[in-house]
């Protein structure tokens, strides 16, 4: 996060910068230096960083303040800016900065520095840009009395901070000259300022996201004339957007998602240079209205996860230069025939998962040549895709999970002509159909991620899939598929997620699987990022990338016989391996022991024989551990990771014993008190510390692991 806002210095080499020292040096006249009380304020400055990279080395106080690194003068010899971001400062800021009484602009962002802000850079009657963001800043803001004299501020940047309390109020009345105003990222609480623009009449740019404030939009927005940009999403604000704020047609960005607004969108198309509306995650309700289509310059439109409802409007099509429609968790309904999309040229990504659409998918929507990203999924749509989706040259995200399709083969003989694609989500739909075997399936030679879960499809794992030499992650859960594991997934380079399970597949763990490179390194996948966040168990878990996914073996719930291989050793980079509910045998293997990145594990409801090994401790990340249901002998272990599982971990194994008699251990009949006592020991602290774990880790890995529905 941090260096990706935060661009890298780059250093002149240092003969350079040591050549124009002397230049400068040279060129300037031996009368103009820089004060020395100008200087002794820089140098107090400097004592207050305690990490400061070579910052000593230019900032010497035989030389002239105004040929320091970071330092620029005005011609009679003033310091006028204190350009310092991504400089690796450690330590505070001085409140010394301030009696530099020509600086105009401090820029001090993208370090390390903590403490507080000093009052008298707020309030110092010469600064008028001032960015102290991504650095650890903390306390409270002070508070400007209303009777200070008006300050010149006008760029105020302090996001991306530790600052808490509650924001300023009356500080806003004495900076007149206020255009931006940047507090995000913050642990920021109270109201939005009420009455900025009564003193700042130039105020353009409010950015209040990502903290905690409260209450209603303020009326008072309305006096902000040349307000463009409001932004306060992920804070905890309610209420409606006050009529006041569609006065101000100034506005072209408006950013309020995850917060708890309510009422319904009318009053918006009076913003006719609204660019983007972002209003996502909130209780918003009614439709889509009429006049949507005076917005001419909209570009972005987010209303998921809200309470709208109705049908999209016919004028939508005259919004032309829209690149970015969410809709997604809402209940729109009717047919989206009605919005000619041929009028909307420039869009790039349309999301409508979870709503009520009915009907054909338009006709007009293949006409969206810029198309990257498209989710119908869990509507009422029915009907195939027409091929005419080979005209979208640029769809590499395709979702149409849930929809009742059918003929798959058909299906993918026409996606398959998608050469872009990277992400292909079709599970939930050709119930009880045929997995396509032939090799009538070409194409999908982009394919990274994709699912046909949930499908109940019989036949086998088909050959045309050896051929998607960029498949990373893979979901054939929940169908009637038969037959071994082919050998060829191990030519499957990057395959990283493989799901199979709750099938019929049968013969013996494959030791093909052994072999799969991206669970035998630490290598991670590609670091692009998918159009569209991929959700499993939606909407609970979201992965913005192919690479977030974790490296996963699921094998569960079929019909697989025989041992599991030794090999399984090799596999060192697997964090949640699932073998349960199969027809699997012998001992647990040793390997297994030494695959720490484990934290998942589960061989339950199998046939498995002999001890718990000791070493299964070593597994310091695992955070589900299930045994149950086999046929294990010996004690269960007092200490270590294992011991900080519940019973039910090691249930139905009637030859295993508790650990309160370990003597007694080793004879095959385990007393009926041996378990009791486990239960006793398996104390507060015990349940405690399981919980612990499995919360921190365990909770998201659940769903993730249980999931079977892919948006
Ligand atoms: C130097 O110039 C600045 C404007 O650039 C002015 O505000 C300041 O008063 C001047 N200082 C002196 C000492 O002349
Ligand atoms: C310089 O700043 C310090 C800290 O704010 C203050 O104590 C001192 O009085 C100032 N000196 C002058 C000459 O303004
Ligand atoms: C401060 O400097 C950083 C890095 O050069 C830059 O990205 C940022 O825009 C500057 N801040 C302002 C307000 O100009
Ligand atoms: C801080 O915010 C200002 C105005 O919003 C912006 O110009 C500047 O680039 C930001 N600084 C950084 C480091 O992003
Ligand atoms: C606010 O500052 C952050 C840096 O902390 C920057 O990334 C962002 O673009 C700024 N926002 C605006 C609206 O200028
Ligand atoms: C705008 O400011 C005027 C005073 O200049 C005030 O009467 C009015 O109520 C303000 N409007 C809003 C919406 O606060
Ligand atoms: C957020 O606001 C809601 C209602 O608007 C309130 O119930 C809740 O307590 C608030 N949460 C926090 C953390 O302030
Ligand atoms: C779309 O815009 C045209 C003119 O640009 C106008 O005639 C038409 O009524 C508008 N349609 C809707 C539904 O707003
Ligand atoms: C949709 O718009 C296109 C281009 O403006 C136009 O050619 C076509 O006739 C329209 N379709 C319908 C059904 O109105
Ligand atoms: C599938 O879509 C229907 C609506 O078509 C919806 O009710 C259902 O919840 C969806 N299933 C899942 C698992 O999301
Ligand atoms: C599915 O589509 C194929 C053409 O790709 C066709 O040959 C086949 O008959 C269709 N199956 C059904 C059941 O309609
Ligand atoms: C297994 O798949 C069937 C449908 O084939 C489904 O009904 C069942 O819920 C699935 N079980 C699990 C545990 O996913």
């Amino acid at each position: 996060m941090r260096s990706h806002h935060c661009p890298n210095r780059s250093r002149f080499p240092l003969p350079f910068l040591g050549l124009a020292l002397v230049l400068l040096i040279s060129l300037a006249p031996p009368t103009s230096c820089c004060t020395e009380q100008e200087k002794s304020s820089l140098l107090q400055v400097l004592a207050g960083f305690s990490q400061n990279l070579g910052l000593a080395e230019s900032w010497r106080s035989d030389t002239d303040c105004c040929t320091w690194e970071g330092i620029t003068c005005s011609l009679n010899r003033t310091v006028t800016d204190v350009s310092l971001a991504s400089r690796g400062l450690e330590g505070s800021i001085s409140p010394f900065l301030g009696n530099l009484t020509g600086l105009l602009r401090l820029n001090l962002s993208c370090n390390s520095l903590s403490g507080g802000l000093p009052l008298e850079l707020v309030s110092s009657s010469s600064i008028i840009l001032l960015d102290v963001s991504f650095n650890r800043l903390t306390g409270a803001l002070s508070e400007l009395s209303s009777s200070t004299p008006a300050r010149p501020l006008q760029v105020l940047n302090i996001s991306s901070n530790l600052f808490a309390g509650r924001f300023p109020s009356t500080t806003w009345e004495v900076m007149n000259s206020l255009v931006v105003l940047n507090a995000s990222t913050n642990s920021l609480t109270g109201q939005l300022p009420t009455t900025l623009c009564l003193s700042a009449p130039s105020f353009s740019v409010l950015e209040l996201s990502i903290n905690e404030f409260s209450g209603n939009i303020p009326p008072g927005l309305g006096n902000c004339s040349m307000l463009k940009l409001l932004s306060a999403g992920y804070n905890n604000l309610s209420g409606t957007l006050p009529d006041e704020v569609f006065k101000v047609t100034s506005l072209e960005h408006i950013s309020l998602p995850n917060n708890w607004l309510e009422g319904a969108l009318n009053g918006i198309t009076k913003l006719t240079n609204l660019v983007t509306l972002d209003l996502g995650g909130n209780k918003i309700s009614g439709n889509i209205p009429d006049a949507i289509g005076e917005l001419k310059s909209l570009e972005e439109l987010h209303l998921e996860q809200n309470h709208m409802s109705g049908e999209l409007p016919s004028s939508l099509s005259n919004c032309t230069h829209l690149t970015t429609i969410i809709l997604k968790g809402n209940q729109f309904h009717g047919e989206l025939t009605k919005v000619n999309f041929s009028n909307l040229p420039n869009l790039k990504k349309l999301d409508l998962l979870h709503n009520n659409f009915i009907g054909k998918i338009p006709e007009s929507l293949y006409s969206c040549s810029k198309l990257t990203a498209l989710r119908l999924s869990s509507n009422h749509f029915h009907g195939q895709p027409s091929e005419k989706i080979g005209n979208l040259k640029s769809l590499s995200f395709l979702s149409l999970a849930n929809l009742s399709l059918t003929n798959i083969t058909r299906t993918l003989q026409i996606l398959g002509r998608s050469r872009s694609l990277n992400t292909l989500l079709i599970g939930s739909n050709f119930l009880h159909e045929t997995m396509p075997e032939d090799d009538g399936i070409n194409g999908f030679e982009n394919l990274q991620v994709l699912s046909m879960s949930d499908c109940s499809l019989s036949g086998t794992i088909p050959d045309w899939l050896s051929k998607l030499t960029n498949l990373r992650v893979l979901f054939l859960q929940s169908n009637q598929l038969t037959g071994p594991i082919p050998e060829w997934i191990s030519s499957l380079n990057l395959l990283l997620y493989l799901d199979i399970s709750n099938n019929s597949f049968t013969g013996e763990i494959s030791t093909a699987l052994m072999e799969m490179p991206m669970l035998k390194s630490d290598k991670t996948a590609s670091k692009v990022f998918f159009e569209l966040p991929v959700y499993l168990f939606s909407p609970f878990i979201q992965y913005l990338k192919p690479g977030a996914f974790p490296k996963v073996l699921n094998l569960a719930i079929n019909k697989f016989t025989g041992v599991i291989p030794g090999e399984i050793g090799q596999l060192r980079a697997l964090v949640s391996l699932n073998l349960s509910s199969n027809k699997l045998t012998g001992e647990i293997p040793e390997p297994i022991c030494t695959l720490t990145n484990l934290q998942m594990l589960d061989l339950s409801s199998n046939h498995f024989t002999g001890t718990i090994p000791a070493a299964l401790n070593n597994l310091h990340f695992l955070s589900k551990f299930n045994i149950s249901n086999n046929d294990l002998e010996g004690p269960i272990p007092t200490v270590g990771q294992l011991s900080t599982f519940p019973d039910s971990s090691f249930d139905g194994n009637p030859k295993l014993c508790g650990p309160l008699i370990v003597s007694h251990c080793g004879s095959a009949e385990a007393s009926p008190e041996s378990i009791n006592s486990r239960e006793e020991i398996g104390s507060k602290v015990i349940f405690a510390i399981a919980f612990g774990a499995f919360f921190a880790v365990g909770v998201l890995y659940d769903q993730m692991v249980l999931a079977r529905y892919f948006g």
